[in-house]
């Protein structure tokens, strides 16, 4: 009984090795000492997103496309509306716009710029107005976001564990911006058309009023997502896992 103890013990140690040391085989770690690391980084990155954005089931880092969100409420200048059941997609089909890794100086630093068209789908509730127009309904919605830009900045900590030393963004702060929005909210007033078609249009031309409540919210979780995704990540994987030649401290 003891032995089989000690074998389940060993296996499940094994067990959690192996899993530490797994790196999709779409990720290369890249060299510190050769001159095209950064370059190096930023063409993994750029090479991984639309896989990366989908998960890594092995070592628990979750999906981000979709990503469930949060309910939302906006509830200000005479206008309540709420979602509920909220999920962003597209993050997997954007594109990296920038990326800046600095290892080895004093202050080390993560720079990740996004650019991607998103859409969010939700159960909508709203009563009140849009500036002058009364907007009233419950039902689907769909928001569509045209070239989103979101822009990281974060400190790159390094915490030791018992496997090694592990990177961890911390003090993540983001910049944001929109190009366009168009919204549709479906039986908009009990499914009178000519009411709906009315508001919706005033809506989808005022789009920046709307969004001045809305993308702050909706922004701040995805951030907190992909931060989250990505520390998972790092927090599965060696930092001389991925970057060939660095020393621990
Ligand atoms: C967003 O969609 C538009 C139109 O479909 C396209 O022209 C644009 O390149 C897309 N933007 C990104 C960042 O993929």
């Amino acid at each position: 009984m003891k032995q089989l103890t000690i074998l389940v013990l060993l296996a499940a140690i094994f067990y959690v090795e192996g899993e530490e040391e797994f790196l999709p085989s779409y990720l290369k770690p890249c060299d510190l000492q050769k001159s095209d690391f950064k370059k190096c980084v930023r063409q993994q990155i750029e090479n991984s997103l639309p896989l990366f954005s989908k998960g890594i089931p092995e070592i628990g880092v979750p999906s981000i496309d979709p990503v469930d969100l949060n309910d939302i409420v906006i509830d200000g200048n005479g206008l309540k509306l709420t979602f509920t059941k909220a999920k962003m997609h597209g993050l997997s089909e954007g594109s990296l716009t920038d990326f800046i890794i600095n290892i080895g100086e004093k202050e080390e630093t993560f720079k990740l710029g996004f650019k991607g068209n998103l859409s969010m789908t939700a159960q909508y509730n709203a009563d009140g107005k849009i500036l002058i127009l009364p907007i009233r309904g419950d039902g689907d919605s769909l928001i569509k976001c045209r070239n989103v830009e979101v822009e990281i900045n974060s400190k790159l900590n390094h915490v030791k564990d018992a496997k090694g030393e592990h990177f961890k963004l911390a003090t993540p702060n983001y910049k944001y911006n929109i190009e366009s929005t168009t919204f549709d909210f479906k039986n908009l007033f009990n499914g009178n058309k000519q009411l709906a078609e009315t508001t919706l249009q005033f809506a989808n031309e005022n789009w920046r009023q709307l969004m001045d409540d809305l993308a702050p919210p909706v922004i701040k979780q995805i951030v907190k997502t992909i931060v989250k995704a990505i520390n998972k990540f790092f927090s599965k994987v060696a930092i001389t896992t991925i970057v060939l030649g660095y020393k621990e401290a």
